[in-house]
């Protein structure tokens, strides 16, 4: 199993550029069963969850074939054509549930194996499920799937319970090809929604207002193929830029989007972090002490989850106590035992944690939980003295493309390798 040996403290300075957006690319994928014409994506990230993506894809019939960072899905003879998508692959990737919308929409039937667990909680899908039934789909659940039937989705007024991104993304899906128009109340906001919008009307779709509460789509009878440019990754970008302030560094990440990052932009400045808007990036400078905050976990536009853990770990070398709280996943601070481990003081009470700063951080032999806590364990010890294993870097490679070049690049002394060997 691959691990990360980090040797500590650095301090990173540079520019990395920010790749495909994953929680962008993977929509995107699934909107290309909506049509049978080819479709063109490109900057997509090469992580684990994509070629996951496209491994179900292909077993629903459809090939992938690409070069460098653009990948085009067309759809193949008839007889390979599967409608299902197996457990065997769901349960590496809850994202899977995506091609429900559009396998609804273009098939008429849809079976996809319910997710089940996840490390970071629950995850329920129930809201997805109650939009497709909206548009008049029979949804039953049996043996461990969900069993969609829809030959004739019509459109119709649906308000999420919860704002939620996939759920939004797959019932946005289902309805761009139903009869009549559909309006979708209390969506996600996140910049994954708008630029799966943008890429379904360019496919032919005709859909207002995605990326606020309230989205319009009214049918038509097809999509077509098109080409489409996944946006660059806000939570990788943000990434970095919380890598800039816990090395006391200097980062220039290039293509990350400022309106994406506001809120990360607000508290790394609160916390004494410089950060500024470059020609087509965003800078990050740290130079002296650290200031605590307080950070609140919310849907866009909100702190977004996905960052809350590397930020934890910036927070552990700030001068005072930091309030983290966590609103969106009920079980999302595992990284808390790993890096109290390192040498942190944080203590958790319900969904809140606190961090008692600034603590002196040593390298240690750690494990990562999952894709975000692993982000937070690299920066941690990218900070700490010594040399920092981090074990179960599967989960880093999910999401993060080629993180150690990137973080090498930016002067890290970061290196991966397998095997039992320990720090
Ligand atoms: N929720 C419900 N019912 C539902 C759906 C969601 O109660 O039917 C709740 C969830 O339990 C959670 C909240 O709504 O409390 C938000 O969950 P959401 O459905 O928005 O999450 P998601 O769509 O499953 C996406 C990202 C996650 C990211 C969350 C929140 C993708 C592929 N995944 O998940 O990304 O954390 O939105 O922003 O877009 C990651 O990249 O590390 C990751 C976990």
């Amino acid at each position: 199993m691959d691990k990360f040996r980090i040797h500590g403290p650095v301090r990173l300075e540079g520019t990395v550029r920010a790749s495909g957006a994953k929680n962008a690319a993977l929509p995107a994928l699934a909107a290309t069963l909506l049509t049978d014409e080819p479709v063109e994506l490109h900057r997509m990230p090469y992580v684990q969850d994509i070629r996951t993506m496209c491994r179900l894809l292909e077993h629903l019939g459809w090939e992938a074939s690409g070069n460098g960072d653009g990948v085009t899905l067309r759809r193949s003879d008839e007889e390979s054509r599967a409608y299902d998508a197996p457990y065997e692959l769901v349960k590496t990737m809850r994202a899977s549930i995506l091609v429900l919308g559009p396998q609804l929409a273009r098939q008429g039937r849809a079976k996809v194996s319910l997710p089940g667990g996840c490390a970071i909680g629950n995850r329920p899908i129930e809201e997805h499920l109650k939009g497709m039934q909206a548009l008049g789909a029979e949804v039953e659940l049996e043996g461990g799937y969900v069993h969609a039937r829809g030959p004739r989705l019509r459109g119709a007024k649906y308000r999420f319970g919860v704002p939620t991104v996939t759920g939004t993304e797959n019932v946005m899906m289902a309805a761009v090809l139903a009869e009549g128009t559909t309006v979708l109340d209390n969506c996600a906001r996140e910049a994954e929604i708008a630029a799966l919008a943008g890429q379904l009307v360019a496919m032919g779709a005709k859909i207002s207002g995605a990326g606020s509460e309230t989205i319009e789509i009214e049918g038509v009878p097809q999509l077509h193929g098109a080409r489409v440019e996944i946006i660059p990754d806000r939570i990788e970008a943000g990434t970095y830029l919380i890598a800039a302030g816990i090395t006391r560094g200097d980062v220039t990440v290039e293509d990350a989007r400022p309106g994406d990052l506001a809120p990360l932009a607000e508290r790394l400045g609160e916390a004494g972090v410089e950060v500024e808007e470059v020609a087509g990036g965003m800078r990050a400078r740290a130079g002296g002490k650290l200031k605590p905050s307080l950070v609140v976990t919310e849907p866009h536009p909100g702190f977004p989850t996905d960052l809350q853990a590397q930020f934890m770990a910036l927070m552990t070398q700030a001068e005072g106590v930091s309030t983290v709280r966590e609103f969106v996943f009920e079980n999302r601070f595992q990284h808390v035992p790993e890096l109290n481990r390192m040498g942190a003081d944080i203590r958790i009470k319900n969904r809140t944690a606190k961090v008692r700063g600034k603590t002196p951080l040593s390298g240690a032999r750690v494990m990562a939980t999952d894709l975000r806590a692993s982000a937070s364990l690299v920066l941690a010890g990218l900070a700490a003295r010594g040399t920092t294993v981090v074990d179960r870097i599967y989960h880093l490679d999910r999401g993060y493309e080629s993180m150690e070049s990137k973080l090498q690049s930016l002067g890290a002394r970061v290196e991966r390798f397998s095997g039992p060997e320990a720090a």
